[in-house]
């Protein structure tokens, strides 16, 4: 059996697929919000979808589909503003309206958060997103196969009040309301993601040949770093293949370097170096 370096953090186990000896190199992102004594109130959701890991990275980011959230409403109206890569990030934002939801919208606090745009993040192999320094979530993928992927969100919040009120929600209260709202909003909403995500995946296996027909400028550049990351983690195999291989004397090229790019740790089978 082969094991792999695992550790628990924000209530998540994450596992490193990479070369064990750059697990420590490759950290668990941050999220201060949910440390220490008091943390902020999360929601947690996850799934297994039938679809490439790319295309729900992709779907969480590309705000041309409010109309498919039309009944719960959590962005409308959305206008890119920009978006740009830079290394292995790729930064984007959108003028909009956060929160609209009829039930849901009634208990952000927009006095105290701006929720009139947003910022996204595919910081790879992580998305993630902010709103108004109030609203945040993490998208975190772990592909199980070529079409088939276990995704994993946490949504947390610092900009609920009590609806129609200025007062914030009691902290003994955000624990049942996280709950209602999960169960009631946010997971609804997520499985009509699952939908559109897996509706895609059956697309694209029976018109693979055909051009892609995408109008959102912001899934070009996150669709050119997955590549980028793919393409260079099979120059880094095929390397290590060469280095690998017999010579005419029987002895391999050279030695094994285990430590590899600490940038670029080695991934196996398409999987990101953690999910
Ligand atoms: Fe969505």
């Amino acid at each position: 059996m082969r094991s792999y370096p695992v550790t628990a953090r924000h209530g998540l186990i994450w596992l490193f697929p990479g070369d064990p000896a750059m697990a420590e190199q490759r950290r668990v992102p941050d999220i201060p919000e949910l440390d220490g004594p008091r943390p902020w109130a999360r929601i947690d959701a996850d799934y297994t979808w039938r679809a490439h890991h790319s295309m729900i990275i992709d779907n969480v980011s590309d705000f041309t589909h409010a109309y498919l959230h039309r009944k719960y409403r959590p962005f409308w109206d959305a206008r890119l503003t920009h978006c740009e890569t830079v290394g292995d990030t790729v930064r984007l934002g959108y003028d909009t309206v956060i929160g609209g939801g009829r039930l849901t919208g009634r208990f952000v606090d927009r006095r105290r958060v701006d929720t009139t745009s947003i910022d996204l993040v595919y910081e790879y192999p992580y998305q993630r997103s902010d709103t108004g320094g109030g609203i945040k979530h993490w998208c975190f993928v772990l592909p199980m196969d070529r079409t088939t992927t276990r995704v994993f969100f946490l949504f947390y919040f610092d900009a609920l009040k009590i609806p129609g009120a200025r007062a914030r929600v009691p902290r003994p209260l955000m624990g049942p309301l996280m709950k209602a709202a999960g169960a009631l909003a946010v997971r609804p909403l997520l499985r009509q993601d699952g939908t559109a995500v897996e509706a895609e995946q059956e697309g694209y296996e029976r018109n693979f040949t055909s051009p892609v027909v995408e109008l959102n400028p912001a899934v070009h550049l996150f669709q050119d770093l997955t590549i980028r990351k793919w393409e260079q983690h099979l120059a880094r195999e095929n390397a290590d293949l060469v280095r690998r291989s017999p010579r005419r004397d029987g002895r391999s090229s050279e030695p094994s370097d285990s430590a590899g790019d600490p940038a670029n740790p080695p991934a196996r089978d398409g999987v990101p170096p953690r999910g």
